[in-house]
C-alpha cells in the first residue's frame, strides 16, 4: 500500500507543525519560530526549533530534522502508515485506500507538473521573439520591467492553435496530457485539439512549492490583435479551468512572494487581478495576492491566515471604492463571519473610484497605495457602515429594524468569544447613535472608557489662548452646559496652555458626552468630585465675568452660544495674528527658509479660517 504525495501535502497544509509538536513537547515562541528542549536527545537549554513557515523542525544540538510525519515516526515511534493515519485524523481527513491505479495517478501528476513547466517556458521564450515585439512592448509600456517579467514568468501565447501542441509533442507529451493540464481544448470539428490560450499574454499561476499549476491569459489591446472574423468580443482575461493540478478556489495568485513577505512581517493584501499583484510587487509591496476571476472563498481566507506568522492575522482586502466594490466587499464580509476567530479577521481598503492597485501604483507610486493600506477599515466598522450609512433612523421601527439586521449578522459569527465582542461593540454603537445622536467612530474611541469619542478637529499649530480667555470659555460652558451641543467642535479643539484647564476641559467634555442634558449644578458637583474645586473657584468669578459677560450665569440664554463662538474665534485670530507678527520678524532676521515655510502655513490657515 502506498500513499499519494498529494494526500501527504494535504495533511501538511492542514496542520500546523508547532501544534502537533507542541502537544508532545513544551514549546515557547521565539520570533517566527518556536523553541523547546529537544525530545531526541537530553538537554537543559533549548536548541530544538520548530518553523511553521517551512513546516520543519530542527535541533541545533543533535541535528534531528524533519517534518510532521518524520516527527511522528521518530518521536512517537510509529510506522509510517500509522503516523499518516494519526495526522490525517488530526487534520480531519480519511486515509484513502490505495490501489496500483492510484499510485499510477500520482506518478502521472508529477509528469503534469513538468508539462506545465515546459509550457510556461515556451510562453516565456515566445514573448521575446522578434515577431512578438508588440506583445512585449504592451507589457513594458504598462510599466513592467524586464526583471518583473522574468520574476513572474510572464509570457505570450501564439495565435496559432497548434504551435504549443507541436512543441510539447516533440518533448514526448501526448495531446491527452495537454488536455488534462488544461493547455489544449479538444476540437469539436474532429480536427486536432487546439491551444486554450491564443494570442494572449500569459501569467503562470505558481503554487507555494513553486510549481506551475495553471495560467491566466490577457488579451492584447484591440489595435494589436489580428482582425476577428465575427463581432464576438473575447473576454479580457481567461483562466485555466479546474484540473487535477489546479483548484481555483483553494489557491491565490502570487502565493510564493506573498508567503515570503508575510514571513518577513509584511502585510498581506488581496487585490483583484494578476496585474495588481505584479504592479504591487514591482513597487516593493510583496504581500499582494489575487483570486483568479472568482470571489474570495473560505478556503482562501483560511489559507491567508495560515500564511501570517504573527498573532494578529488581518489581511487587507482591496476594493474599488464604487458601489460594485462595496457590494463585492459585503459578499466577502458575509462569508468571513462564520470563520472569524480570536486574532483572525480581515480589513478593507477602498480605493478611489475607477482605480485599482496597478493603476494607482503605476501613476503615483507605491506611497499612493500604501496610504490606503495603512488605515484600512475594520470588519466591524465596515458592517456598521454598510448597514447605516446614508440612512436615517427616525422611527423606533426603523431603529429596531437596523438593530435586528445587525444582530442577525452577528449571529453568523461561529466563534463565541468573537461573537460576544461584536455584540457588545455594536450595542454600544447603536445606543450612541440612536440616543445622544453624536458623531461616532470605532477608530476614535477615547481611552478613558467614556462612551463617546472626543473629536479633535485640526487647529493651527499654536493657536493657544492666554490668561482670562480660557477662563471665560470654561465658565461659559460650565454655566451654560446646553450650549455644548453647538459649541462642542470648537470647544474640544481648543489647545489650553495651562495643563489644569486642559484637564478640566476634558472632564467637562466627558460629563456632557455622557449626559448632554445635565444641569449646571449637577455638572459642577460632578466636576468638584473629580477634584476640580480649586479651578472652578478660579474660573467662576466676577473677574472673569467682567471681561466676558456672556460667560456669567444668568446671561441672556439666546445669545450665549453666538457670543461664545465669536469670542473663541476672535481669541484664536488674535493669537494667530500675534504669532505671525513675531515670526515674520524672526524669519526676516534669520533669513530662515524653514521659518518662512511655517509662516506660509500659518497664513494659509488664517485665510482658510476667515473664509
Ligand atoms: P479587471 O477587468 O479589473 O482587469 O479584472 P485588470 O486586472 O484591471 O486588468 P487590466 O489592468 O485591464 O489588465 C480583474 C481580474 O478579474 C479577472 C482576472 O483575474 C483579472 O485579473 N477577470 C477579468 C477574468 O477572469 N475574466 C475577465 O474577462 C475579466
Ligand atoms: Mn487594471
Amino acid at each position: 500500500m502506498s500513499i499519494s504525495p498529494q494526500f501527504l501535502d494535504e495533511i501538511r497544509n492542514r496542520l500546523t507543525l508547532s501544534e502537533i509538536v507542541g502537544r508532545r513537547v513544551k514549546l515557547t515562541r521565539a520570533g517566527r519560530e518556536f523553541k523547546g528542549c529537544c525530545p531526541f536527545h537530553h538537554e537543559k537549554t533549548p536548541s530544538f526549533t520548530v518553523n511553521d513557515e517551512k513546516a520543519f523542525y530542527h535541533c541545533f544540538g543533535c541535528g534531528a530534522h524533519g517534518d510532521a510525519l518524520k516527527f511522528m515516526t521518530e518521536h512517537e515511534n510509529l510506522p509510517f502508515i500509522d503516523a499518516v493515519k494519526v495526522l490525517a485524523g488530526e487534520a480531519g481527513l480519511q486515509v484513502p485506500e490505495f490501489s496500483p491505479e492510484q499510485a499510477k495517478k500520482a506518478k502521472k501528476q508529477k509528469d503534469l507538473y513538468e508539462l506545465m513547466d515546459e509550457a510556461c517556458r515556451f510562453f516565456e521564450n515566445y514573448l521575446f521573439e522578434p515577431r512578438n515585439r508588440d506583445a512585449l512592448s504592451y507589457i513594458t509600456d504598462r510599466g513592467f520591467s524586464i526583471e518583473t517579467i522574468k520574476t513572474f514568468r510572464i509570457g505570450f501565447s501564439s495565435e496559432d492553435g497548434q504551435e504549443l501542441r507541436k512543441f510539447l509533442e516533440e518533448r514526448g507529451y501526448s495531446s491527452k496530457e495537454m488536455i488534462e493540464a488544461g493547455l489544449l481544448k479538444p476540437s469539436t470539428r474532429g480536427t486536432e485539439p487546439y491551444a486554450f490560450f491564443r494570442g494572449r499574454v500569459t501569467f503562470p499561476v505558481i503554487d507555494r512549492r513553486s510549481r506551475v499549476v495553471a495560467f491566466g491569459g490577457r488579451i492584447l489591446p484591440e489595435h494589436m490583435r489580428p482582425p476577428s472574423r465575427s463581432d464576438f468580443t473575447p473576454p479580457k482575461y481567461i483562466n485555466s479551468s479546474e484540473t487535477v493540478l489546479f483548484h481555483k478556489g483553494q489557491m491565490l495568485y502570487g502565493e510564493p512572494q506573498a508567503r515570503r513577505a508575510a514571513a518577513d512581517g509584511q502585510k498581506l493584501l488581496v487585490v483583484e487581478g494578476y496585474m495588481d499583484v505584479i504592479a504591487c510587487a514591482q513597487a516593493g509591496i510583496h504581500g499582494a495576492l489575487a483570486p483568479m476571476g472568482t470571489a474570495l472563498t473560505s478556503e482562501q481566507i483560511l489559507a491567508l491566515w495560515k500564511m501570517i506568522p504573527s498573532d494578529e492575522k488581518v489581511p487587507v482586502l482591496c476594493f474599488d471604492g464604487d458601489n460594485a466594490g462595496k457590494r463585492a466587499a459585503s459578499r466577502v464580509a458575509e462569508n468571513i463571519l462564520p470563520l472569524l476567530e480570536p486574532g483572525k479577521s480581515v480589513a478593507f481598503a477602498f480605493l478611489p473610484e475607477g482605480e485599482d492597485p496597478d493603476s494607482l501604483v503605476q501613476k503615483n507610486g507605491a506611497g499612493a497605495l500604501k496610504r490606503f493600506l495603512d488605515k484600512p477599515m475594520s470588519l466591524i466598522e465596515f458592517i456598521w457602515q454598510s448597514q447605516t450609512q446614508g440612512r436615517e433612523f427616525k422611527t423606533p421601527e426603523s431603529r429596531a429594524g437596523a438593530q435586528k439586521i445587525l444582530f442577525d449578522i452577528v449571529d453568523k459569527i461561529a466563534n463565541r468569544d468573537v461573537q460576544v465582542h461584536y455584540r457588545t461593540l455594536l450595542k454600544q454603537k447603536i445606543s450612541e447613535t440612536f440616543f445622544p445622536r453624536r458623531n461616532n467612530d470605532f477608530n476614535n474611541r477615547n481611552k478613558k472608557g467614556g462612551r463617546r469619542p472626543i473629536l479633535t478637529p485640526p487647529r493651527p499649530p499654536s493657536a493657544q489662548i492666554n490668561t482670562v480667555v480660557p477662563k471665560a470659555i470654561l465658565a461659559a460652558i460650565m454655566n451654560h452646559p446646553h450650549i455644548f451641543e453647538r459649541a462642542e467642535e470648537v470647544f474640544v479643539g481648543l489647545q489650553f496652555k495651562q495643563h489644569d484647564y486642559a484637564r478640566l476641559r476634558d472632564a467637562v467634555v466627558m460629563e456632557l458626552s455622557d449626559d448632554p442634558e445635565i444641569s449646571r449644578d449637577n455638572l459642577l458637583e460632578s466636576l468638584k468630585k473629580s477634584g476640580f474645586s480649586q479651578e472652578i473657584g478660579d474660573i467662576l468669578n466676577e473677574s472673569v465675568y467682567v471681561h466676558a459677560s456672556f460667560s456669567a450665569p444668568g446671561a441672556n440664554e439666546e445669545e450665549v452660544t453666538e457670543k461664545f463662538l465669536a469670542y473663541v474665534n476672535d481669541a484664536n485670530g488674535a493669537e494667530l495674528e500675534r504669532e505671525i507678527k513675531g515670526r515674520w520678524k524672526k524669519a526676516y532676521l534669520d533669513s530662515s527658509e524653514e521659518e518662512e515655510t511655517k509662516l506660509r502655513h500659518l497664513i494659509s490657515m488664517q485665510t482658510a479660517e476667515g473664509a
